[in-house]
């Protein structure tokens, strides 16, 4: 099957034909263009709405019903009461925080019976659009061609700051200039952001994870990956901190929902905010990628994940604690094997190698083009190579080191060292050191040192091979002798230890209290130097800001400036393409419809599950597979209630919207707009769309809004919460 994408006549086959020339439902359009560029063809694909009826700065609109859920989900309103519907997955870990063993919500499930039931959630927000403009010309208006791109980028944050103050002054909007098509465009984003969000009710873990780590990325797929929350405000429908006297929010919008039939073929579109995608890279960068930066990442964290999944399995507080952290470490784990194998499977480097010989062709067939871009793919293959190794140290350093708890434990401390070295009032002392020794106790609350050992067995290791010129002479000579010895010792000085770090702590003040004049206190060593840990853990830090960070930054802002070209370049190239900008967690519009697809030879997969396949796959003895007794006493009795289509309860779908991370949560809506499913997944032989889009592949996965009212109806008894809902039979 790879080879049919890249197009060759050789491998055309009659399936082949098919897929290769379905239409392309690539793209995250923003909805401020839906009008210019999309409305025609959404139309013609089935939409009965108008682009104006998506995204409208004059009336209600769609866009109004749609919400960024705490800050990296999206989520949409089903009820005039701010009833806010997104991912189990998205909701869990405020799930988790409301639980205990005993009463445990991750296990049982939640579901507030009235409105007093509903558990705020500190930190938690929910923001909506109020409106965005295209400003480039205003943010570029003091930008000029012989600028170096550090006076570029100051010239567009001074602009930036400018608009984005006017925009909202005197109101309670929040205002965002974000960059588009690599720097070449800007927008602005008006957005109103609601701080009082409760939860309302979640189904238990083996529904609203059903298949957890086994089936993510995976279709065909039967997870209930949905949770409800409520948007509160204050008595004049505004924002405002959590309050008992808060009231449920009014919303200008909420979605209709539809219980009508769904058939493969129609029209589908998702809306919400997508966080990352790197469709124009190169082809360098795109090796880079398959070949250096995936793998490593996926080596670590299979290692870290291993030794999680053991603590959790012996320890069921253990288990309750590192749920929603293990889930996403393993989440991008995932993902970023399916990635590299989709990468090579479509050919992607050899395709944008094509890509770039025929841009090189094209830019040496004219003289004009020849001046801007001859040396454009020579200057981006050049900086890629020298950007590898610096690369690879931000990974290491990102996900080997800071990821260790000990390694945030120790840097905790580096203000009250660096306070120390340069001297400081008696006040100010005390007060630093009583967070300090806050900190420390909260630390240790949840602090699991064997785990933190076993990960940072294998993690340093890959941090020392990578700078072994962190460790002194002596030390490399301890840790070449036995280097599990060496880095057990890292943990066992007194910084390591609760009681001693806050008897440090206070003895310290004492003592440098008694040896200096009487109201600054200071200290050559700062604190904490003694200790091998810190002094390990500094020696690291240093080592990264000085030899690995500048130089990654230096040459990331060379790659930024020339990507920026290269993109300005592909669209006067490639003129025949309409052209969406990459993911940058912005509101966008993919359209496509209900669709199945056929991954390998012979395999053909239907868009549709049921709650039949949800028992196929019961096993009472695999934690990922459990079925509630509740669900199999209602499937046994087929007590679907109105949510059955024949004889069964739909469970999930795929479609071809063009999606990704952060679409998680996101209203899937039919042609009239009617909500019909909520996203929360990709398929594995899509996930590689992030970089190389491949209509013949790419599906978003969705649970089935009639599972999701069968459970809240059927299985959890909270009828009341359906009754809010504008439902169309
Ligand atoms: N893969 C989905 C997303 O990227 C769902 C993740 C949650 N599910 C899980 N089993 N970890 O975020
Ligand atoms: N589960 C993802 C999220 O949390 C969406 C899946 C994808 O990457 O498409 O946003």
């Amino acid at each position: 099957m790879a080879k049919i994408f890249s197009l060759r006549p050789l491998f055309l086959c009659v399936l082949c034909l098919k897929l290769t020339f379905a239409v392309a439902d690539e793209g995250m359009w923003v909805p401020l263009f839906l009008a210019k560029y999309n409305e025609t063809d959404m139309q013609s694909k089935g939409l009965k709405l108008s682009a104006e009826d998506i995204y409208s700065v004059n009336h209600t609109s769609l866009k109004d019903a749609v919400v960024q859920f705490g800050g990296g989900c999206s989520g949409e309103m089903i009820s005039a009461e701010g009833l806010l519907l997104t991912n189990y997955h998205c909701g869990r870990s405020r799930v988790q925080s409301h639980s205990t063993l005993e009463n445990n919500f991750i296990e049982n499930g939640y579901w507030s019976m009235n409105r007093g039931e509903e558990l705020s959630n500190p930190g938690l927000t929910a923001t909506f659009l109020v409106l965005m403009e295209d400003v480039t010309s205003e943010v570029l208006k003091n930008v000029s061609s012989g600028m170096t791109e550090v006076e570029r980028f100051l010239a567009i944050e001074k602009a930036s700051k400018a608009i984005e103050r006017k925009m909202v002054e005197g109101t309670h909007y929040e205002a965002k200039v974000k960059e588009f098509f690599g720097g070449n465009e800007y927008y602005i984003f008006i957005t109103e952001t609601f701080k009082d969000v409760r939860l309302v009710g979640a189904p238990p873990y083996s529904i609203g994870n059903f298949g957890a780590d086994t089936d993510n990325w995976m279709w065909p797929r039967h997870t209930g990956d949905f949770a409800l929350f409520r948007i509160y405000s204050d008595s004049l429908n505004k924002p405002a901190e959590y309050s008992p006297d808060n009231v449920p929010y009014k919303p200008k919008k909420h979605f209709e929902i539809s219980m009508k039939e769904l058939k493969e073929g129609d029209f589908t579109m998702v809306f919400g905010f997508p966080g990352r995608t790197q469709e124009y890279l190169t082809s360098f960068a795109v090796k880079q990628l398959v070949e250096d930066e995936d793998p490593l990442k996926i080596s670590i964290r299979e290692k870290r994940l291993a030794v999680m999944e053991k603590a959790m399995d012996a320890d069921p507080q253990v288990k309750l604690n590192l749920t929603s952290k293990y889930a996403s470490i393993k989440n991008y784990y995932k993902k970023f094997i399916g990635e590299s194998i989709g990468l090579k499977k479509v050919d992607a480097v050899q395709r944008k190698q094509e890509l770039e010989k025929r841009f090189t062709e094209w830019v040496n067939a004219d003289a004009n083009r020849k001046v801007k871009y001859v040396n454009l793919l020579t200057e981006l293959e050049k900086t890629y190579a020298e950007f590898a190794p610096y690369n690879k140290g931000v990974v290491l350093y990102n996900e080997a080191f800071t990821t260790l708890d000990f390694v945030t434990y120790v840097n905790s401390f580096t203000k009250l060292s660096d306070l120390l070295k340069k001297g400081v009032k008696r006040e100010v002392l005390s007060a630093e050191v009583e967070r300090q020794a806050k900190y420390i106790r909260s630390f240790f609350k949840n602090y699991n040192r064997s785990i933190d050992l076993d990960c940072a067995n294998h993690q340093i290791k890959a941090i020392i091979d990578f700078m072994p010129e962190v460790l002194t002479e002596k030390q490399r000579k301890k840790y070449k002798k036995n280097n599990d010895e060496y880095i057990s010792t890292l943990f066992s000085g007194d910084l390591l230890d609760s009681l001693k770090s806050v008897a440090n702590l206070n003895a310290l003040i004492e003592r440098e209290g008694k040896k200096n004049i009487p109201d600054t206190i200071k200290s050559e060593n700062g604190f904490g130097a003694n200790d091998l840990a810190f002094q390990f853990v500094t020696s690291v830090n240093e080592n990264f800001k000085e030899n690995i960070y500048p130089n990654y930054v230096k040459l990331d802002i060379k790659l930024d400036s020339l990507n920026r070209i290269y993109t300005q370049a592909l669209r006067e190239f490639q003129t025949d393409k309409l052209f969406y900008p990459d993911a940058n967690s912005t509101m966008r519009l993919s359209y496509g419809k209900v669709e199945g697809y056929a991954p390998n030879d012979s395999v053909v997969y239907t868009p549709f599950t049921t709650i039949d396949g949800v028992i196929a796959k019961e096993n009472p003895n695999d934690k990922e597979f459990v079925v509630p007794a509740k669900l199999k006493e209602l499937y046994e009795k087929k007590d679907y209630g109105e949510y059955a289509v024949n004889g069964t309860i739909p469970v999930c779908f795929i479609a071809s919207n063009h999606s990704t991370g952060g679409n998680s949560g996101a209203p899937v809506l039919n042609a009239q707009g009617q909500l019909i499913g909520t996203n929360f997944d990709r398929n594995w032989e899509g996930t590689a769309a992030d970089v190389m889009y491949d209509p013949a592949m790419a599906r978003n996965i969705s649970v089935d809004i009639r599972y999701t009212l069968f459970i809240i109806d059927k299985f959890a008894g909270a009828k009341h919460l359906i009754d809010e809902m504008t439902i169309i039979k």
